[in-house]
């Protein structure tokens, strides 16, 4: 039976079919209301609003499910690698053993990044913080592959640009710390796997060679899984809004990774470790904090804690809780600040502030505690999420030009002045 949906206005009354997805989840679809009733809708911060239909990801909030293409993330973690992953994303399927093989030789061909790049980076100077350079080394790439910027190119051509941005992204990524940092850049290596390289290049130097740890290298390709995607979220919409005026890849996943950087999204993670190091500087006071982010007058929230969309738990965040213990003590690594933050998660999620609201930790709060184990410096952290998360945005990206979506364009309600004349400034 089809189902609808009946909406009365003004003595009319229309009927707005009910869309159904393939978990059953349900949307009134609206697209006519203008036009039949002259109403548009507002929802702000989009929290009601789907702004489109997706076979990429599923998420189930009030039960704490997350799937790619339909395989759930616990399974993925466990069995798949990135680069496995991206393929499933970004085609829709598995890739065989050939299928992966020749994803893997096309990416490992494509690591060097050309070598006008490093006078780009050369500009930026050392406080530069490195979501910042990434994205610009991101948008630069349109002036080094110009061909990118045709929105009518063939397949062919435009697999090409996808298959570049996967491979360069680790490059510009750790580029970007050796610039923070001062140091020499180091190239890629392509007979290392994808997390192996992106190590190398982070930690070694001219001057010593770097080993890279398979336990580090291991646990990095699980963090990267468990980013990978995450449906419609503010960089993912970007990417997609961005790409739907035709703007090429490079520009669009360099949009996403601005949207990521902000502490309310992907930024949450470098917030986090922060947050954590002032409870530990402040006597480790963590009811003290906790009070400041129920007490409304003050503007402190506790990072990483909470979720648009899930309301029981963050699945990622479950993995990665189990990943950090064992990260840990493979590494023979102790971290307070990881006791902070078990003492703060069991103390929040007892509050009835938190449960009323259902506040859970989400997956940043204990990514960073893997990232310091692992050796990465804080403000990449955000950086690493946005090299996890390119494998999302590129399949986002791919399946809204493939549905050939319209440019994205939101209404308003206007609530500023009405007509008034000009007025000369000699007379104001
Ligand atoms: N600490 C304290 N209170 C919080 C928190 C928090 N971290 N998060 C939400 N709340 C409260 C709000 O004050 C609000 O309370 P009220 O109903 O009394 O006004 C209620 O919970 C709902 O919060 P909203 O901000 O309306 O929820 P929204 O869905 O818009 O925001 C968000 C979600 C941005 C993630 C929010 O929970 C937050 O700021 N968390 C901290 C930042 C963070 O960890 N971001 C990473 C998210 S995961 C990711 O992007 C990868």
């Amino acid at each position: 039976m089809n189902k609808k949906v009946e909406i009365s206005f003004q003595d009319e009354k229309i009927e707005l079919p009910v869309i159904t997805g393939s978990e059953n989840e349900q949307a009134v679809d609206i697209s006519k209301l203008r036009s039949q009733t002259g109403l548009i809708t507002l929802d702000r911060g989009f929290k009601n609003t789907g702004s489109t239909s997706s076979s990429i990801t599923f998420l189930d909030g009030e039960r704490g499910i997350l799937r790619y293409r339909g395989y759930s993330i616990e399974d993925l973690a466990q069995h798949s690698s990135f680069l496995e992953v991206s393929y499933l994303l970004i085609n829709g399927q598995l890739p065989n053993f050939n299928e992966l093989n020749n994803f893997k030789s096309e990416i490992t061909n494509h690591t060097l990044v050309a070598e006008d790049v490093r006078s780009i980076l050369d500009g930026f100077p050392p406080r530069a913080h490195p979501m910042g350079v990434l994205c610009s080394l991101v948008s630069s790439l349109t002036a080094f592959y110009p061909k990118s910027l045709d929105p009518n190119r063939s397949l062919q051509e435009i697999n090409g640009t996808i298959i570049r941005t996967i491979a360069k992204l680790p490059t510009l990524a750790a580029w970007s710390y050796k610039n923070r940092v001062r140091q020499p850049i180091i190239y890629p290596r392509n007979d290392l796997e994808y997390s192996s390289n992106f190590l190398h290049m982070m930690f070694a130097l001219p001057t010593i060679n770097y080993e890279v740890n398979p336990i580090v290298a291991n646990a990095l390709d699980k963090l990267l899984i468990l980013h990978a995607d995450h449906e419609q979220n503010c960089s993912a919409s970007t990417v997609r809004i961005v790409g739907s005026s035709h703007a090429s890849l490079y520009a669009s996943i360099s949009a996403g990774i601005n949207a990521l950087w902000g502490p309310l999204h992907g930024g949450a993670n470098q917030a986090v470790i922060e947050m954590l190091e002032q409870i530990r500087n402040d006597d480790g006071n963590v009811k003290k904090y906790v009070q400041k982010a129920k007490d409304k007058s003050d503007p402190f929230r506790l990072m990483g804690f909470g979720h648009r969309v899930y309301k029981s738990f963050d699945p990622r965040a479950k993995i990665i809780k189990k990943t950090c213990d064992e990260v840990l003590e493979q590494l023979g690594v102790t971290d307070p600040v990881l006791d902070i933050a078990k003492k703060l998660e069991e103390i929040a999620l007892k509050d009835q502030y938190f449960i009323d609201r259902s506040l859970y930790p989400n997956v940043d709060f204990y990514s960073g505690i893997i990232y310091r184990a692992l050796g990465i410096p804080t403000d990449m952290f955000t950086v690493m999420f946005a090299l996890g998360r390119i494998p999302g945005w590129i399949a986002q990206w791919k399946e809204s030009r493939e549905q050939n979506e319209p440019i994205g364009r939101p209404r308003q309600i206007y609530t500023g002045e009405k007509l008034r004349d000009y007025i000369n400034i000699k007379k104001r």
